[in-house]
């Protein structure tokens, strides 16, 4: 329906049809107490999703199973499409927890004056690019992606739509000095999931029982969402789950089976240039 058409906001790449309603989605009315959940695509945004979901609801997982993450979480950028949500986070009922890709200076500014709580997740270059090629693959909206080595140089020119890895990360990590954002990353939820809901928790007043919070791990663990219906994303249309699934492999290090050596090498060189001006580091294996 048009949405693997490419435009541009400001020199980051969209798809058109999100371009189109750009005015709209700028214009967003955000609300004090609403949650804002921000990262790259591929990075870990469901899963960030469905602990802060379980956390607001004080680990009831039954209450989190009244309908798919996308319904519950509105993608802020698809705002008037009610297949995703646009309408639905109009009207949702506060606190609101949306869910959004948008790199730090396209975020509607509403966001700032209201100074919304915002989750930022960050996952390392490598498992990010191979997360997102696989999406590309599966999923019918978006851009084929061609062949892996077709990608690679994609991905490095920061040609996808919601624009360059580096400056996305690099850019949120920033803003942080100066706005609530508490970022998180993937490898450290990998390596101490208990840790790391208790700074989501925190950042969001929440004091849950030590019982609760061993709940809230193993119903977002990567086994236990893959084989939920309301988190797997098994029910969506818009996605081809025999090319490759949405719950894919979710480890660290699954970069080591896609790039070849040559490919190492030339990112190692690329990435080392791109992050000169950051403090912001990555584990890209465990
Ligand atoms: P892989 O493709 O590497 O498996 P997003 O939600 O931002 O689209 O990110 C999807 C990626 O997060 C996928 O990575 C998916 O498998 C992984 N993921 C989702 N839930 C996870 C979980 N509970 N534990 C670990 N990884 C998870």
């Amino acid at each position: 329906q048009g949405t693997k058409e490419t435009s541009q906001v400001n020199g980051i790449l969209l798809p058109k049809k999100l371009c189109d309603i750009w005015d709209e989605v700028w214009n967003f009315q955000a609300q004090p107490d609403d949650l804002l959940i921000a990262s790259y695509p591929k990075a870990g945004t469901t899963w960030t999703q469905e602990i802060v979901d379980l956390i607001q609801s004080d680990g009831d997982v039954e209450k989190s199973k009244r309908a798919p993450i996308h319904l519950r979480q509105p993608f802020l950028e698809w705002t008037r499409m009610t297949i995703t949500g646009i309408t639905q986070a109009k009207t949702m009922p506060s606190p609101r927890i949306l869910k959004t890709h948008l790199p730090v200076q396209l975020l509607p500014p509403s966001f700032w004056e209201k100074n919304c709580k915002i989750i930022y997740m960050a996952r390392n270059a490598k498992d990010n690019m191979v997360s997102y090629y696989h999406f590309q693959r599966m999923h019918k909206d978006l851009p084929d992606p061609g062949s892996w080595d077709e990608y690679f140089k994609t991905f490095l020119e920061g040609k996808v739509f919601w624009g360059s890895w580096y400056d996305h990360v690099k850019d949120w990590w920033r803003k942080k000095d100066s706005h609530p954002i508490l970022y998180l990353f993937y490898e450290e939820r990998m390596q101490d999931p208990k840790s790391e809901i208790r700074k989501i928790m925190e950042f969001l007043g929440k004091n849950l029982k030590e019982e609760v919070v061993d709940q809230i791990a193993y119903n977002t663990s990567f086994e236990v969402m893959k084989k939920n219906p309301m988190t797997n994303f098994s029910n969506e249309a818009r996605m081809n789950h025999g090319l490759s699934p949405f719950m894919r492999k979710g480890v660290v290090g699954d970069w080591k089976n896609q790039f070849t050596v040559a490919q190492n090498k030339q990112f190692n060189e690329d990435y080392e240039k791109n992050m000169a001006d950051t403090s912001l580091s990555f584990c890209m294996e465990l």
